[in-house]
């Protein structure tokens, strides 16, 4: 198979010989191969023509991750988005679930989500299946999407007199991958979770197997950080063992900024490995993207925010190829017949702020 940058540099040469005939022979000879307009050109293309690289690797099981950070506009939606898209255009079967009511990452995958539209909303409340509610997306055959409307918004409420409230999206989750053939079960499931720590997000962390929390690199960025925490290990002692905070994306970066580096260090200080090299800088067409349906893979592929998200997902997959495998094979979710079945816990007062030795990292100083 041609190399997609060969592709390239042959069609840009053709297109400026032929300009030049065109103009009696005016232009330059030879293109500059290492101007930024090139360079972007080939980032461009290798991630359109992802399928003809190296895929991701295929994880030793399926992975649940939930993106969440009760903090608002940290880059969970951009994030779900754009790692989804890149896993699913490197090779890797991946399901968005938005749940989140504001629908942003139905509205970025180009996924309708008006009143009436079958929903997660659904599913978790009413008895539809994530089958029947699952939608193609335009960015990837690989990549599906269960939209939100503004339905779930509600949906808080109504859980609360459903029987195993907390385990509605679990269920769903595992009947959906128990209905399909091994060979269309997805490797990634991404959700998204809404800016708050109330029964979605519960729902989210009971479903998920691990977490992902997108950080944005600005002042107070860690604040509320140890709430989270708290959360999270008593969804991990009363209804999901499995649970473990596993990745820690940086978002919004701007090298300009001393703060922005201040806080990569303390959160690199504080989480160690957990947090993944590569940095999201902050880019106006990751910003621009989901105004047109797309996400910045689409949009602008090789602008910086583009390839860094490919980073990230790239990082994200070479760490689930160790995950170790279920005894009934790769595409089987670890533990998927067992938790499920955990009573609720009537006296988790989930979205109180828990003490719990050692959570939360101190509050960020802004420079002087
Ligand atoms: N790397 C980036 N560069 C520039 N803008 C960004 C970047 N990442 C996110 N944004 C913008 O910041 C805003 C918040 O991002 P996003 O919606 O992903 O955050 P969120 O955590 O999902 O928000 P919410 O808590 O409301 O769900 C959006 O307008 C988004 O386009
Ligand atoms: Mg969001």
């Amino acid at each position: 198979m041609t190399d997609p940058g060969e592709r390239l540099r042959s069609s840009l040469a053709a297109d400026q010989s032929s300009a030049a005939s065109s103009s009696g022979g005016a232009s330059s000879s030879g293109a500059d191969w290492d101007s930024p307009i090139a360079m972007e050109a080939l980032r461009a293309t290798r991630v359109l023509h992802a399928a003809d690289q190296e895929p991701f690797p295929v994880p030793s099981r399926i992975r649940v991750i939930t993106i969440a950070n009760q903090k608002g506009g940290v880059g969970k939606t951009t994030s779900t988005v754009n790692l989804g898209v890149a896993l699913a255009l490197y090779g890797l079967r991946t399901l968005v679930i938005d749940l989140d009511p504001q629908g942003n990452t139905s509205t970025a995958l180009g996924v309708e989500h008006t009143v009436g539209t079958p929903s997660v909303y659904d599913a978790l409340v009413g008895d539809s299946t994530l089958s029947e509610v699952v939608h193609p997306t335009t960015a990837s055959p690989n990549l599906r999407c269960v939209p939100a409307t503004i339905d779930l918004a509600g949906a808080e409420i109504e859980l609360v007199s459903v029987v195993a409230r907390e385990h509605r999206l679990r269920r769903a989750i595992e009947a959906h991958i128990h209905a399909l053939p091994a060979d269309q079960r997805p490797h990634y499931v991404l959700i998204d979770c809404p800016p708050s720590l109330g029964l979605l997000t519960l729902n989210a962390l009971v479903a998920g197997d691990e977490v992902l929390i997108p950080i944005q690199c600005e002042y107070y960025a860690l604040e509320g950080l140890g709430q989270l925490l708290s959360n999270i290990d008593l969804v991990r002692a009363h209804l999901n063992p499995g649970i473990t905070v596993r990745t820690i994306l940086l978002t919004m970066y701007d090298g300009r900024t001393k703060l922005a580096d201040q806080v990569a260090d303390e959160v690199r200080n504080h989480f160690g490995d957990l947090v993944l090299r590569a940095v999201i800088p902050r880019n106006v067409r990751v910003s621009e993207a989901p105004g047109y349906g797309q996400s910045v893979l689409t949009y602008d592929p090789g602008s910086r925010g583009s390839t860094s998200y490919v980073e990230a997902a790239r990082e994200l997959a070479q760490r689930g190829v160790d995950l170790g495998r279920t005894a009934s094979g790769e595409v089987e979710r670890a533990g998927m017949s067992g938790p499920a079945a955990a009573p609720p816990v009537a006296a988790l007062a989930f979205g109180e702020s828990v003490p719990s030795p050692g959570a939360g990292p101190a509050r960020t100083q802004e420079s002087q």
